[in-house]
């Protein structure tokens, strides 16, 4: 495994500009709108120079105590896909008998992964700081959360550059530490799949297949 000890991303050009126009708005919405969940992927690879662009997310995205408590894994060998795929299986497998009858027959018929097709997987993980952390004291899981608000912005820069980012989380952390070789205290918590989409999605697909349906938000305001 080749490990980059450098920030893999240059940082970004200029200075900040936040004087957002009425195009940018629309262009971040579009972006919103056309983010889904992706499992299907073309083999087509993704380009270095963008990679590099994405994982520049996890520079600029927030984190508690700006404690950036995370670790990016690229996982590109197809012999650790596959690896990766068998805890997946595993897992489905197990999940499954969570649904009785007809529920279960349309849940085998689900497509959850796309852990094999995907040309690159990325293993995000937590790993918990060493020292104490200003703003956890009443909360530590905002460590947890931070790592899944980079995770978010990620799947956002993904999505304005074309491409389809899929998010499994039918695997075992403490398996794929031990097939990433991950150190003890990082604790795998998204297994992302990254590509260029074989799908035009235009709803979740969890709604097209009739497993689900999105439900409006209710606010209460008080
Ligand atoms: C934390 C998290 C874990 C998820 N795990 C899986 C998964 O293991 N397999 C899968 O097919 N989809 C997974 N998803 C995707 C959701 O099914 C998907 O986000 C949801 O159906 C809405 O679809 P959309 O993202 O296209 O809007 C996960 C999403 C999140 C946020």
């Amino acid at each position: 495994m080749r490990r980059d000890t450098t920030s893999p991303v240059d940082g970004p050009a200029g200075t900040p500009d936040n004087t957002a126009t009425e195009a940018d708005r629309d262009a971040l919405w579009r972006v919103l709108r056309a983010r889904r969940d992706h499992r299907h992927f073309r083999p087509d690879p993704v380009p270095p120079e963008i990679l590099k662009r994405l994982l520049g997310v996890f520079d600029v995205a927030p984190s508690v105590g700006l404690s950036q408590p995370w670790q990016v894994t690229v996982v590109t060998r197809p012999e650790l896909k596959e690896a990766v795929y068998a805890s997946f299986a595993g897992v489905r497998q197990e999940e499954r008998e969570r649904f009785a009858g007809g529920r279960r027959e349309r849940y085998d018929a689900l497509k959850l992964d796309g852990i094999r097709e995907a040309p690159v997987g990325l293993l995000v993980s937590f790993l918990p700081p060493q020292e104490a952390t200003l703003g956890t004291t009443s909360m530590s899981a905002a460590l947890e959360y931070s790592v899944v608000s980079a995770i978010t912005l990620l799947w956002l820069a993904a999505t304005a550059e074309g491409l389809g980012l899929g998010w499994v989380s039918l695997v075992r952390p403490a398996e794929l530490r031990r097939l990433l070789d991950l150190p003890d205290r990082a604790q795998p918590l998204a297994y992302l799949c990254l590509g260029y989409p074989a799908l035009e999605l235009w709803e979740p697909l969890l709604q097209t297949v009739g497993w689900d349906t999105r439900k409006p938000l209710e606010v209460e305001w008080k």
